[in-house]
């Protein structure tokens, strides 16, 4: 049996003080409701996110790492900081990294390696756009997404690895896709898993849902027999709505 995850991505919100705001919320409003809780804050706010959360039932997040250990990359974090700070979660090819700072299929393999390296539970991040879609290309972006970011990632990595699916046509649009169609990616990412990993590795890895979600659909997305939890953006900056998909999901 998975435990559905619910994990909010701040992105480039918010500031210090709301942050810390609605972190404490989080804590107090999703207590008890049988899921796991992460919230994931941008950069130079996760050490005070971590203050606030560690020790709790909510778990932290990063939403990005650099592969090598450290050295001369401006702007970048290694996983074994985030550690420090005790994150245990981080996201690796979240589609606004791949879109717009132009990450790799490649690149983001070797973030999930490092993250694995590191002590770090990698977020995977896969998806395709509405061209994509409407091509019909959808598995066979998927698949080239999963088949990079899990080249060293084997079946005894099962319990340390969480995939997300997220159509970049529903990601801050408002359009999630219907339950039906988010459950038919979740059985094939599931099904290709069973392929690489095992049946045993596949059954245990969670796929989480993302793009849109909120408290009004999420009880129906959460309920589809492959969707295992929600990464959620635009809705996780609000605690009481976040943690209304966090107790959707008992
Ligand atoms: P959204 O973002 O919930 O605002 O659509 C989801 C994501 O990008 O992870």
């Amino acid at each position: 049996m998975r435990t559905k995850l619910i994990a909010g991505n701040w992105k480039m919100n918010p500031s210090l003080a709301k942050g810390r705001e609605l972190a404490r919320e989080v804590v107090e409003r999703t207590r008890g409701l049988g899921c796991e809780v992460v919230v994931i804050p941008p950069v130079p706010l996760v050490q005070a996110i971590g203050e606030i959360v560690v020790g709790t039932h909510v778990g932290l997040g990063a939403q990005n790492l650099h592969p090598e250990r450290s050295g001369a990359y401006t702007g970048e974090a290694a996983g074994s900081m985030w550690v420090e700070l005790g994150a245990r979660y981080v996201l690796c090819g979240h589609s606004e990294r791949r879109q717009l700072f132009g990450e790799t299929s490649r690149f983001v393999g070797a973030k999930v390696a490092a993250a694995r390296r590191d002590g770090l539970v990698p977020i995977l991040c896969v998806g395709e756009t509405l061209d994509e879609r409407e091509a019909g290309v959808t598995e066979a972006v998927v698949t080239e997404q999963l088949v990079a970011g899990l080249a060293d990632v084997g079946a005894a990595d099962a319990d340390g690895i969480v995939i997300a699916y997220e159509p970049v046509w529903a990601i801050g649009t408002g359009k999630n896709a219907t339950p039906e169609q988010a459950q038919a990616v979740h059985r094939f990412v599931r099904g290709w898993l069973g392929q690489h990993l095992g049946a045993d590795a596949a059954e245990r890895i969670r796929i989480l849902y993302g793009g849109s979600v909120k408290a009004s659909n999420a009880k129906e997305l959460l309920g589809q027999p492959d969707i295992d939890g929600a990464l959620v953006g635009g809705a996780s900056l609000e605690a009481a709505g976040f943690a209304a998909i966090a107790a959707a999901s008992a």
